[in-house]
């Protein structure tokens, strides 16, 4: 067995360095990440997360104008003074929190090559140990404890741990897919598979890959041997299929969390409006305004 086996998962790693097409021109000088659901960056949700999973140590792999995530996870004193001065405290509350959040980390990624890419430029500040990766534009509600979930399936079994969603089939095509192979868990399958954007029929499942994955180190040494694939790029999913294949004690063996809980996409134009009114509905301070207008806005639509 590799010595990592036993090593505690302290580390989670951000890729937030993407192009971000899908929202041009929003994009144009802002990460996607920083677009805000509500009133916080998605990226801060996702911190947040792998905080609440006890994964204080956040690495964010940024590309250019990372300027702006920088800022919004450091202190800002000027904005301090200012609202201090304005007796503002619960503003003051809200941008300190973001800056204590975690210890958080940056690397760059010269040239978006993809996320397996994204991923390998974390190689140095993990070093020899299992982490986290959470897709910056991806989060999960935190009563459903999917990373911590995914944290216990790496002590007790190894390898590396990737998050499944069941989709209808006709949308497999969209997502990673993977072929998967029953455990005594109700919740946790082997991955013998993973086929990317698979024509329905040829999909192994209707279980897809979604943004949350715990990754044996194993995957730094597959991903320097990874050729680029979809869209000329390094594929994460490409590196896993390869350690899906591999011996256990060379790091091998993925396997895989059912999850049924609640999941945010802010990827794409239409789950980021969807995500957006699905936090507004639920957030106290602007339902009782927001909702019933909603309904009304919806009835007149008809
Ligand atoms: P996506 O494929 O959704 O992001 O990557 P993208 O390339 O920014 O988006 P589009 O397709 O152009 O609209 C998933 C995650 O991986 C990160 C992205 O920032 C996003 O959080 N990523 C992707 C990187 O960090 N580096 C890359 O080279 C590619």
């Amino acid at each position: 067995m590799p010595d990592s086996i036993a090593t505690k998962v302290t580390k989670a790693v951000v890729p937030a360095a993407g192009l971000g097409t899908r929202f041009l021109p929003a994009t144009k000088a802002t990460p996607k990440e920083m677009l805000p659901v509500v009133d916080k960056p998605a990226i801060q949700y996702v911190v947040e997360e792998a905080v609440h999973a006890g994964l204080d140590d956040v690495l964010l792999i940024t590309g250019r104008s990372k300027r702006s995530i920088e800022d919004h996870f450091d202190r800002n004193y000027e904005l301090e003074e200012a609202l201090i001065a304005k007796g503002d405290n619960e503003g003051l509350a809200l941008i300190r929190d973001s800056a204590e959040l975690a210890t958080v980390h940056y690397v760059r990624q010269g040239e978006p090559k993809g996320l397996g890419h994204a991923v390998s430029c974390a190689a140095k500040h993990v070093g020899r140990e299992p982490f986290a990766v959470l897709l910056g534009d991806d989060f999960i509600h935190p009563d459903d404890r999917l990373l911590q979930r995914m944290l216990e399936v790496r002590e007790q079994r190894g390898g590396s741990v990737v998050a499944l969603m069941e989709v209808e089939h006709d949308q497999v095509s969209s997502y990673g897919t993977a072929a998967i192979d029953p455990t005594d868990e109700d919740d946790v399958v082997r991955i013998t598979d993973l086929v990317e954007k698979p024509a329905p029929d040829d999909a192994p499942s209707n279980w897809i890959i979604i943004g949350r994955y715990v990754c044996d180190p194993a995957v730094f040494g597959v991903l320097e041997h990874t050729p680029p694939g979809r869209g000329g790029e390094i594929q994460l999913t490409d590196a896993l299929k390869t350690l899906a294949g591999m011996d256990p004690a060379d790091g091998g063996g993925v396997y895989g969390v059912l999850f049924r809980g609640r999941r945010y996409d802010t990827g794409n134009k239409v789950d980021y409006l969807r995500t957006l009114v699905q936090f507004a509905v639920e957030r106290p301070d602007v339902a009782g305004e927001f909702v019933p207008w909603l309904r009304k806005f919806l009835d007149n639509l008809q």
